[in-house]
């Protein structure tokens, strides 16, 4: 990472790590100033970070070392494929040190430099960010804020945007207002790249709710086509409420998948709605339209097998979770650009994409709890994503009426 305090490095290094681990990239973030911190403590006076400040300047470049050291340990020792270098790095003479260090070790370099002169965009990163960091732990928010704008100011001092042609690099500047790319080489950086130039910071929200109850869930069959259940239908029915009630008058759009009973759930909803072939659930091959009785009975060897590693057991002529994940990732990329979509949509697949917004391991993500006739909203923040869930009351009595 490349830039100036508060200009949402960390926000999008976590982003980048959680895309690159939800794709099956092993990645992992270095945070220089979390280094900083363990070393010399927290609570630092803007004054530590002034370049006049000798002592100041070799104790940063220490912490810089100790998670550069790590780093490569980590890529060594671990098989790490992505490591991302959270840091200011905002001198071409640092800039040469890290090239010189990570080149000796075969490591290939790509920067990500985020410039943004927004001061509104700044501000909100400093109040939403960097106030609650433990570096301004019990202190006042007004005097954190007076120290972290004299803090950037050092930073600004010595500040040297990317000049050098035979870097690889992208400079975001003003969150996606304009990219300029660089020496961009082979398959993971065009990906990240790509990734980068989808992302946008503005707050929103992601809404998703499973279909309502299907026939199949009634009669307890994977897969299939089936029509909604009657408690499905009236879901469906009780969905704009649900929604109005806890979501409000937003402008929404609403995505399904081209199953019937996702496309059913939605039907009463008064919003734009487009359907993706690749929100259709999980296909299960041979055992589409069996019960899970059926298919230990008929295929016990599949059934024990993908007991043993759900997330990468493939259905006989079907799909895994990680197929899912990988076709999945249009989806990922245009939920990046959008704001306020609700996602109508089904079980396995709806687990992929929470997975990738809660930073869920493989291993956990075949058995997140997705419930039925739920709206789930999530808010991306810096470090993650808040999570509210509105139930939709449906008791037997409600059914029997409807
Ligand atoms: C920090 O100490 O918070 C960041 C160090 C840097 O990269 O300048």
């Amino acid at each position: 990472m490349v830039g100036l305090p508060a200009r949402g490095k960390t926000y999008i290094s976590q982003k980048v790590c959680r895309y690159l681990t939800w794709l099956g990239i092993k990645t992992k973030v270095f945070n220089v100033g979390n280094y900083r911190r363990q070393l010399h403590g927290a609570n630092l006076p803007h004054t530590f970070f002034d370049p006049h400040n000798t002592l100041g300047e070799q104790q940063r470049r220490e912490a810089a070392a100790a998670a550069l050291e790590d780093m490569m340990r980590w890529f060594r020792d671990d098989q790490g494929i992505v490591a991302i270098y959270d840091a200011t790095n905002s001198t071409t003479a640092r800039r040469r040190w890290l090239c010189e260090k990570l080149g000796k070790e075969d490591i290939q370099v790509l920067f990500i430099e985020s410039i943004c002169q927004d001061e509104e965009l700044i501000l909100a990163n400093i109040k939403d960010v960097k106030l609650s960091s433990p570096d301004y732990a019990k202190m006042d928010p007004d005097e954190a804020a007076v120290d972290f704008r004299a803090r950037i100011d050092h930073y600004k001092e010595q500040y040297e945007t990317i000049t050098e042609q035979e870097l690889t690099y992208i400079k975001l500047i003003n969150v996606g207002s304009q990219n300029i790319i660089n020496q961009i080489q082979g398959y993971l950086e065009s990906r990240i790249v790509y990734y980068l130039m989808n992302l946008h910071i503005a707050p929103r929200k992601i809404y998703f709710s499973r279909h309502g109850e299907s026939q199949y869930n009634l009669a307890g069959k994977i897969g299939g086509d089936s029509n909604l259940s009657e408690r499905g239908r009236l879901y469906a029915v009780k969905l704009p409420d649900l929604i109005k009630t806890n979501l409000g008058d937003q402008d929404l759009t609403v995505w399904t998948s081209t199953m019937k009973r996702t496309i059913e759930t939605s039907e009463k909803l008064d919003y734009p709605k487009l359907q993706w072939k690749a929100l259709d659930e999980l296909d299960a091959g041979v055992c589409d339209g069996m019960t899970y009785e059926e298919i230990e009975q008929k295929y016990p060897e599949d059934f024990a097998n993908r007991d043993e590693d759900k997330f990468n057991y493939r259905y006989r002529g079907g799909e895994s979770y990680g197929d899912v994940v990988l076709r999945l990732e249009p989806v990922i990329m245009e939920l990046e650009r959008h704001e306020n979509i609700l996602i109508i949509g089904h079980q396995a697949i709806l687990r992929c994409i929470y997975a990738y917004f809660m930073n869920y391991s493989h291993e956990d993500l075949p058995y997140i709890k997705i419930p039925l006739h739920t709206v789930i909203e999530l808010t991306p923040k810096a470090y993650g994503c808040e999570e509210k869930r509105f139930k939709g009351m449906l008791s037997v009595h409600q059914v029997a009426l409807s």
